[in-house]
């Protein structure tokens, strides 16, 4: 009985305030919520266990970074058409995790609804989807689009999509999955009453991807479809570059378990995970974690030796998720405080210190034999939004997008004038080279606001 369980796991006050009969204590959400509590892994928590290490910094050293000039030599043009080869073969899916709850930018919806783009204010799920599309037809062959939900926006991101016909996409090659979930404590290790009268819970993070692709039958699904390679990427990046051939093909060529895009760190203090190579092995060395050594270290010519920031960007191999997940291994459990909105005893809303746990995709890094690093330019790929103002927000997102679409113009020829934004959707060009093909058809100047479908 739920009182006994909660009991079983030292949750009395919780178990008291059920048995008291208190109205704002729902005994329905707490069985619903309980019941989503790996019993074993809460308690193993407590003690200790499966917690997050910083790493011991003593052997470390710069990943080898394959440099983002790369992809203009000759080089590049093999591994690209390697890419290409897989997404014709339909051996690639793409992933977004959009499980996250979003706080920083405070919204009350899924962040993949938030409208992103410059000039015809598309959300991030109809760019992602769109991308997708065009990618299919691009190469013949639909890719599969994957997305990570959690408990709390999983209705609402199906009906999103359902409600917009899954943006052109066929819905058959949609597959929703939803990411576990953990209940949040107080620091001395009680669960919290939530204002529904529930427990409070937050999600597993988005390391939560590999074990909820096996739990919900996912990662069959993608072996029964000849899936090898998944390209992975986060829901609030717009300028993400969906299954860049390029990133597939030096990944797969060079025999990665799990590879990286890198971008260069704004400035030595700015707070990104670097990728690093830290006992022989890659990892995402946090910011938090990083010793000033390491932080402000140099190198012969006075560069910044640790530039390589994590840009959440990832190619996966199926098989790779699949021995990770089959011989159970967890992924280590961070800990982060935050203050959290609950119920005190009397019912009344109060917020309180509360630590949560999540883990992070990248801590599979180090335990990829083998990992590929692909710098990538900042104003290129990555325009994240995160906050509601300042850097990383939608204001800077939404500018860099323009100014990306602006330059693939100008290349082309075209004069357009400074003030003006500019967006072009994924079915018109993917990237400059597909512009390029509808060159004729450009207008010679552009001088005000433009949206090219
Ligand atoms: P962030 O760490 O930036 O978190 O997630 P967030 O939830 O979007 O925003 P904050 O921190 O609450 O302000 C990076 C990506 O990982 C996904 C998010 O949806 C986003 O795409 N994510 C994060 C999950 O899918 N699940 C999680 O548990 C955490």
């Amino acid at each position: 009985m739920l009182e006994k369980k909660l009991r079983r796991l030292g949750q009395d006050h919780i178990a008291k305030l059920l048995e008291s009969g208190a109205g704002f204590v729902s005994r329905s959400e707490i069985e619903k919520d309980l019941e989503e509590i790996n019993v074993s892994l809460f308690q193993e928590l407590m003690e200790g266990r499966h917690l997050y290490q910083e790493p011991a910094l003593v052997r470390v050293k710069p990943v080898p970074v394959v440099p983002a000039s790369f992809s203009a030599s000759p080089e590049a043009g093999r591994y690209r058409a390697h890419g290409e080869d897989l997404l014709r073969k339909g051996r690639v899916a793409a992933l977004v995790v959009a499980g996250g709850q979003g706080s920083r930018l405070g919204i009350d919806a899924p962040k993949g609804v938030v409208e992103v783009t410059p000039v015809s204010g598309k959300s991030l799920f109809q760019l992602h989807a769109e991308k997708v599309l065009a990618l299919s037809k691009k190469y013949g062959r639909a890719v599969p689009l994957f997305v990570m939900t959690s408990r709390a926006n999983d209705a609402d991101t199906r009906a999103f999509f359902a409600r917009h016909s899954f943006f052109g996409l066929d819905p058959e090659e949609v597959f929703f999955f939803v990411q576990g979930m953990l209940p949040s404590i107080t620091p001395e290790g009680r669960l919290v009453l939530s204002r529904g009268g529930g427990l409070f819970m937050n999600p597993d993070g988005h390391g939560g991807t590999l074990a909820a692709l096996r739990r919900s039958g996912c990662l069959d699904a993608m072996r029964a479809k000849g899936i090898e390679e998944i390209f992975y990427f986060q829901v609030d990046n717009p300028l993400v570059a969906m299954c860049d051939p390029l990133f597939i093909g030096l990944h797969n060529l060079k025999g990665a378990r799990m590879s990286s895009k890198v971008v260069r760190k704004r400035d030595f203090d700015e707070k990104v995970g670097v990728i690093a190579e830290v006992d022989g092995k890659t990892r995402v060395v946090e910011y938090s974690d990083m010793s000033d050594d390491m932080r402000y270290a140099v190198d012969e010519r006075g560069n910044m030796l640790y530039w390589a920031g994590n840009g959440a960007i990832h190619m996966i191999r199926r098989d790779f998720v699949e021995s990770l997940t089959g011989s159970g291994l967890r992924l280590p459990f961070h800990k982060a405080e935050k203050g959290i909105p609950a119920l005190d005893s009397q019912g009344n809303p109060v917020e309180i210190p509360g630590i949560k746990f999540e883990t992070f995709i990248f801590d599979a890094l180090p335990m990829a034999e083998k990992t590929a690093t692909l710098e990538v330019l900042r104003d290129r790929e990555f325009a994240p939004v995160k906050n509601r103002t300042g850097e990383d927000s939608l204001e800077t997102s939404r500018a860099m997008q323009s100014e990306l679409h602006k330059s693939w113009l100008k290349d082309l020829g075209v004069e357009v004038s400074g003030r003006s934004l500019i967006e072009i959707s994924p079915l018109a060009a993917l990237e400059k080279e597909d512009l390029a093909a509808r060159a004729q058809s450009l207008p010679a100047k552009i001088e005000k606001d433009m949206y090219i479908e």
